[in-house]
Parts: structure tokens; sequence; C-alpha cells
């Protein structure tokens, strides 16, 4: 599959996840599997500009970074004004960004407020915009994610995607739910397929992708080049990689062990409280560990505990604890 000038070798995208997918998920999900298409969270064009004039701040910088070398690692931009959003992308390609992705799938109130996200699938002229705007200011591809439409009235995600492939957008991400839905109801495969058939650029099917199987059917129903999977890699980094070996030999490889789920656990949570130092490091790592320890024999009874870490020792005394109990 090629998106623009980018060569991929596999079927799977880690989308943007605010609050998951930094430098450090990242890091380990590249590590797992050098195939994998990866995005940094949503990041607001128009802090990011403001940041960037005032000589960037520490929590921007961090936000954005790419470890040099990353052939296939994008930033997500979200924001409704086109010239800051070209601004924004500008930025994005100086700090080593591959790709472009504009957000317009966030379905939360807050960003549809201030008409940036899915608020965007309902002003198709000012997506337009926005999209020639960011094409015109970086030489990277540029690629979109979107849901179906705003609501099950408004299915528009074909249209859009006409108009933006005919703009020169290299790849896009769908969604298959509506905004109104949020994280209700079951994503639609089968109306993802739409968007696939009415153009000719690269898509990637997303939504309620669990296992291998799933991203195999997601695929065949979609008529996808693709498959994102956003939740289901939490605590599973590995997973892109399974899945790509699953869609190209058919064949299934072995679930990690429980101790390297465990030496996962522990080495990211290291990671996190190396790059956002002790007190947000550990707060973040509680979510993973549970992730991570998830289904193994013994995990649910220490979940509480997991929740209320607060130091290194702490968690690694706990997840240990686990590794010993797993091990009886
Ligand atoms: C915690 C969380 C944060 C998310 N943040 C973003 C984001 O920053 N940008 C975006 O385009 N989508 C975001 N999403 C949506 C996911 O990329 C994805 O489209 C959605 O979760 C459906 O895929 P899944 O069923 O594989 O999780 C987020 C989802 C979750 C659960």
């Amino acid at each position: 599959m090629r998106i623009g000038n980018l060569k991929l070798n596999g079927y799977v995208y880690i989308p943007p996840m605010a609050g998951v997918t930094d430098l450090v998920y990242r890091t380990l999900c590249r590590e797992l599997d050098p195939d994998v298409l990866l995005a940094t969270e949503m990041l607001s064009s128009k802090s990011l500009t403001f940041a960037h004039k005032n000589k960037f701040n520490h929590d921007h910088a961090k936000r954005m970074q790419i470890p040099e070398g990353d052939a296939l690692t994008g930033i997500q931009l979200f924001g409704h004004e086109p010239d800051v959003m070209a601004e924004a992308a500008r930025i994005a390609e100086e700090v080593g960004a591959k790709f472009i992705d504009i957000n317009m799938g966030c379905p939360v109130p807050k960003i549809v407020k201030g008409m940036d996200g899915a608020a965007l699938m309902r002003e198709p002229e000012l997506a337009a915009q926005i999209v020639s705007k960011v094409i015109q200011a970086t030489s990277l591809p540029v690629t979109v994610k979107m849901r179906l439409g705003w609501c099950s009235e408004s299915i528009n995600s074909p249209d859009l995607a006409k108009s933006f492939e005919q703009l020169g957008v290299q790849a896009l991400t769908i969604h298959g739910r509506t905004r109104a839905q949020k994280y209700t109801g079951e994503a639609d495969w089968q109306l993802i397929r739409n968007v696939v058939e009415s153009i000719s650029i690269p898509v990637f099917a997303n939504g309620d992708v669990k296992d291998i199987f799933d991203a195999k059917e997601i695929i065949e129903i979609s008529g996808a080049s693709g498959v994102a999977i956003a939740r289901a890699t939490m605590g599973k980094p590995w997973l892109s990689k399974q899945v790509n070996h699953y869609i190209k030999t058919g064949e299934i490889l072995p679930e990690p062990s429980i101790l390297s789920k465990i030496q996962l656990a522990i080495r990211h949570t290291e990671m996190l409280v190396e790059h956002k130092g002790l007190k947000t490091g550990i707060q973040e790592a509680r979510r993973h560990i549970a992730n991570y320890t998830h289904g193994i024999p013994g995990a649910g009874k220490l979940r509480a505990k997991i929740m209320e870490i607060n130091s290194l020792e702490e968690a690694k005394e706990t997840i240990s604890k686990l590794a010993n109990l797993s091990l009886t």
C-alpha cells in the first residue's frame, strides 16, 4: 500500500488516541511492529501555532516528538481555521512528521462546539478549504480521519471522500459510526464499503476491531486497504504484528507469555515516569498496567491495588506479585 510517498508493508494503522498514543506508547508499538503506521495524539492547531510563536512550550514539543529514523509516524491536527491548520502542518513537517492527519471525527462536545473534529463533516466547504490549505502548506502526504457522517440521516462520508481525493488527500480512515453515536452501538463495517467504492486512495477501516479475526473481517466486508485498530491495542501493542502476520500468511502468532506481558507493563511504567515525571507517569501507567495484565490469573483481585499505585517500586512490587501468583 502507498500513502503518497510512504510505502507500507503492513495493513495496520494505530490511529490517534488522546491520552494514549504518546511517545512512550508509540515507541513500544514501533519496537513490536516495524511496519505499523502510527500517529500522535490529536494536537490543537491553534495552540500549536501559538506555542510555536512563543518558542514552544515543553508540553507541545513532547507531544509532537517523533523518534529519529521513524518513517511511518504522522501528526494529527485538529482545528477549523484553514490558515491556522496550514501553519500547524508546516510546523508538524518541521518537527519530523511523515504525514499530516486531519481530525474530522472527534465527537467530544467541547471539540464539536468549537467547529472542530466531527463538526467539519457538517461543513463540507470549510472542510475542503482546510484540506486544500494543508495540502498546499506541506510536501507530506495528507490524510483525513472521519466518521460515516454526523448522524444516520446524513451519511456523507462517500461524498466528502470524493471531494478530498480530488483535492489531493492520500488516504482516509473511516470510523464506522456517526458522530451522534459517539462510541455507542456497533461500528457498521458495511457502510465503510460505500466510501471505499467511491474513491481509489487507500482507506483504513476502523471501529470495534478486537482481534486478528475482526481485522481480517473488517477488511473483507469493507473492501478497505487496511485496518485502523485503536482501543484493542491498549495493553496489546503486539496486536498489529499478529494482524499483519495473519492477513499475510493465515498463521496465528502465539500470545506473548505472561512473563513478557508483565515485563512490558514494567517497562512501559518506567518509560512513562522517565518521560512525564513521577506523578503523571505513575498516574497514567495505572491504566496501562491494568490493560497489560487483564486476563492474567489473579489480576482481577489486584485491580484495585493497581489503581492506587503511587511509586515505581509499588508498581514493580504489585506487578511482580502477579508473576508469582500466575506461576503458582
Ligand atoms: C481514549 C481515546 C482517545 C481518542 N483520541 C482520538 C484522537 O485524538 N483523534 C482521533 O482521530 N481519534 C481519537 N480516538 C478515536 C480512535 O482513533 C478510533 O477511531 C476509535 O476508538 C474507534 O476505533 P477502535 O474501536 O479500534 O477503538 C480516540 C479514542 C479513544 C478510545
